[in-house]
């Protein structure tokens, strides 16, 4: 792609993997921008992160919908086809999910093939889901994994933490690590991985 490219970035929590990718684009390391971040948790830090940038936020909660529906899968299947357009209407070239917690239905992911790409703190097929660094950790205590990882991977469909992969890396467990200086050496290599294999995806 010749061009700077667009994203749209979406995070649920702290943000640091938004930071990264901001940073890399400040370093010109990532041919992007970042025109929008949504973020679903008042709270998240991301938002505000983005805003000292000056970036567009959109704070989109999904309890309103669980209010209007009765039905979790219609309140989810609106609430996707309602931040799709918001997101559509930025034109992103991709849709960067830096810890989003939530698993979009085909509502939103239909509106955006081949242009969602997640981060996951765990190899491709192991630890799906939200506690993946605590699941590996207490399979570390109790039989003795040696090794978790991190992953970056396409999000064609409503499969959890799963899709064709970009890059993975793997991450030793060493002996000496508590649950904190996993999660502290995961980051880090998210913050380095992250940024690179969208420039990656950006370039094919
Ligand atoms: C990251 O570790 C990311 O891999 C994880 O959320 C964290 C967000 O950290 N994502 C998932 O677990 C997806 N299942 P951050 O808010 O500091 O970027």
């Amino acid at each position: 792609m010749a061009l700077t490219a667009t994203l749209v970035v979406l995070a649920s929590g702290s943000g640091s993997n938004l930071q990264a990718i901001l940073d890399a684009c400040e370093r010109g390391e990532l041919d992007a921008v970042v025109s929008l971040v949504v973020v679903n948790r008042r709270s998240s830090f991301a938002a505000q992160r983005a805003a000292a940038q000056g970036i567009a936020t959109h704070c989109a909660p999904l309890d309103p919908y669980r209010q209007r529906f009765d039905d979790r899968a219609a309140a989810r299947a609106a609430y996707d086809a309602d931040l799709a357009a918001e997101v559509a209407a930025f034109s992103p070239d991709l849709v960067v999910l830096a810890g989003w917690m939530h698993l979009f239905s085909m509502a939103f992911l239909g509106k955006f093939p081949n242009q969602v790409v997640n981060l996951h703190p765990a190899l491709p097929g192991t630890f799906p889901g939200a506690h993946a660094i605590d699941e590996a950790w207490a399979e570390h205590e109790s039989r003795g994994l040696a090794h978790t990882g991190v992953m970056v991977h396409l999000v064609p469909d409503e499969g959890v933490d799963d899709g064709p992969v970009i890059v993975a890396e793997e991450i030793p467990i060493n002996s000496d690590d508590t649950r904190e200086s996993l999660e502290a050496r995961i980051r880090s290599v998210e913050h380095r991985v992250f940024p690179a294999a969208i420039a990656q995806l950006l370039e094919s």
